[in-house]
């Protein structure tokens, strides 16, 4: 029997609520197959500062370290909570680009996928989801703007000036390259590549890199597409798009508009691979403001441990049967409250709920 440890980081708002329906599909997956998951939870973002004085303690360092995945909840505090936090101490700055600089995990693919059926949760006309949205974003993670050095001052006007810098090297480039071609390699073998060459110089590099990597896979038709222009073009008409590849500034940007896109946030997992460690995370934030009332859905929670079965574990068929199941649960008419409006036609269940369901589902589902 294989047996992996997984680092488990609830996180902050609404991350124990959904962390909590994603272990419950662990453990299906366990009954189902012939795998055993050692659960290490640990502290992580604003509840470890409280608890440490740091939002990425020593301890959790250790226990990911160890671990084979790292299976990550949202973190922070709403606008207001955050200033009993000092800036460089809070969590974003303080544990989560520490944790992305600690395991080097450049690669983060963010899948934004709406069959037909669940098209009724975006805000988009029909005609325009066709036959369902199903593209990947993959955004460069620990380079750009995110990691660049940072400069803040007064300036010899006397007026406060900050600057902050852009940078990559063609290594950093390459590598994120190769693993949005391999990707696109396994689908629909067409990758937008999403720059600023008319303005920014990195993306000039960016592009001259995409190039040379680009006559490794000759199969893969490349897209050239200005970042403002993909914006548009994610609202009017999303399903060019299959696989789109970007630096990390554009990737944050334009992977919260995906989200918009489908209807919510709550509906984007991700992946977050490096060299040696992945961990994987909703994209969205903590949600302080629906925290603990039972009604956050724990679809990206859920997505993630998807991506952490095919990615880290090589269980592929078993993640398409996770999707499968919660995408079941929304096409037998269920929501919960965060998604779905009252008197929009669903029946409102609890995140809770929601859980149960899928694991109802994914029982059902043959064997693999
Ligand atoms: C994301 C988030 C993070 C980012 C924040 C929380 C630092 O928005 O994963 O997209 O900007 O990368
Ligand atoms: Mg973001």
């Amino acid at each position: 029997m294989k047996n992996y440890k997984i680092a488990v980081l609830a996180g902050d708002g609404i991350g124990p609520e959904i962390t909590q329906e994603a272990l419950k599909v662990l453990k299906v997956i366990e009954q189902r197959n012939d795998v055993s998951f050692e659960l290490m939870p640990a502290l992580f973002g604003a509840c470890a500062y409280f608890a440490t004085g740091d939002a990425f303690p020593q301890q959790t360092k250790d226990i990911c370290d160890q671990a084979d995945a790292i299976l990550k909840g949202p973190i922070g505090l709403s606008h207001e909570e955050s200033k009993q936090i000092p800036v460089d101490k809070q969590p974003e700055r303080g544990a989560l680009l520490p944790m992305r600089r600690r395991y080097n995990t450049y690669a983060n693919f963010r899948p934004v996928s709406l069959p037909k059926s669940l098209a009724h949760f975006s805000p988009l006309k029909p005609e325009i989801i066709g036959e369902g949205i199903d593209l990947i974003m993959v955004r460069e993670l620990v380079g750009g703007l995110y990691f660049g050095e940072k400069e803040r001052g007064i300036n010899d006007k006397g007026l406060r000036y900050v600057r902050e810098t852009l940078e990559y090297d063609e290594e950093q480039i390459r590598r994120i390259m190769h693993q949005a071609f391999k990707l696109a390699g396994k689908r629909r073998k067409l990758l937008h590549n999403i720059h600023k060459s008319n303005v920014l110089m990195s993306s000039v590099l960016w592009n001259e890199v995409m190039e040379e990597v680009a006559k490794e896979y000759p199969d893969v038709q490349v897209v050239n597409c200005l970042v403002d222009s993909a914006a548009t073009a994610l609202c009017l008409n999303p399903t060019q798009f299959d696989v789109m590849v970007m630096e990390n500034m554009f990737g944050d940007i334009l992977s919260d508009q995906g989200g918009g896109i489908l209807g919510s946030l709550g509906l984007m997992p991700s992946a977050c691979i490096g060299p040696d460690k992945a961990y994987y995370e909703p994209s969205h934030g903590s949600a302080p403001d629906i925290a603990g009332k039972n009604i956050a859905n724990p679809y990206s929670m859920i997505g993630s441990v998807a991506m952490m079965l095919e990615n880290s574990f090589d269980m592929e068929a078993e993640a398409k049967n996770v999707w499968a199941a919660m995408q079941g649960v929304f096409a037998d008419g269920y929501s919960t409250a965060d998604l779905s409006k009252p008197g929009s036609g669903v029946s409102m269940i609890s995140t809770v709920e929601f859980g149960d369901k899928v694991v109802e589902k994914l029982l059902k589902m043959p064997k693999v």
